[in-house]
């Protein structure tokens, strides 16, 4: 009598799982996908964070005028400085309130430190050698301290002169009152 064959083949292990046909395909075109998808939005993250990452530069010095031209008594001069914030460059026309005494040059702000309207040197019969705000009244000294209104100096600008000229860069708080 024949004996039923038996399966002498040794039972083996699976090592490792098949990849479908679906699975493959899926695979390759979602990997295809995120690389075509990032490669289009790259450049638009980079141009929507770039002026975040152009480093700060100081505010350049402007040629105001002749040192010759200042005296002890307050003269307004007016300049423009090429001002760019982010993808916006406009030409700003700043001014300036500038003396020259025995402590040196002190160009100040005429930027009100109440709501920043504009002070005037000797604007008001009641402040006399005084810069006066029309706006709501403060007052300063001749180095820009605040007596009424306001709660801070009048700023002032870094001060350069070079051959006799005087130039102007960034403001910056009083440093001769508080
Ligand atoms: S803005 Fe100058 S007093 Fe108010």
């Amino acid at each position: 009598m024949s004996q039923p064959l038996e399966n002498k083949q040794p039972h083996k292990p699976a090592t490792r799982k098949e990849m479908s046909r679906r699975q493959f395909l899926s695979y390759t075109l979602g990997g295809a996908g995120a690389f075509m998808m990032g490669g289009a939005a790259l450049p638009m993250v980079r141009f929507a964070v770039d002026p975040l990452l152009q480093e700060k530069a100081g505010a350049e010095y402007i040629k105001v005028v002749e040192e010759s031209k200042l005296t002890a008594e307050p003269q307004e001069f007016s300049f423009k400085r090429l001002q760019v914030d982010g993808w916006y460059e406009n030409e700003a026309k700043l001014k300036a309130w500038i003396t020259k005494d025995e402590s040196g040059i002190l160009a100040l702000s005429p930027v009100c430190k109440h709501l920043g309207c504009t002070v005037g040197w000797n604007n008001s019969a009641a402040h006399k050698d005084q810069y006066f705000c029309p706006c709501h009244g403060a007052f300063y000294t001749k180095d820009g301290k605040q007596m009424a209104i306001a709660r801070a100096p009048l700023d002032e600008y870094e001060v350069k002169v070079d051959n006799g000229i005087v130039y102007l860069g960034a403001i910056k708080p009083n440093t001769r009152v508080k």
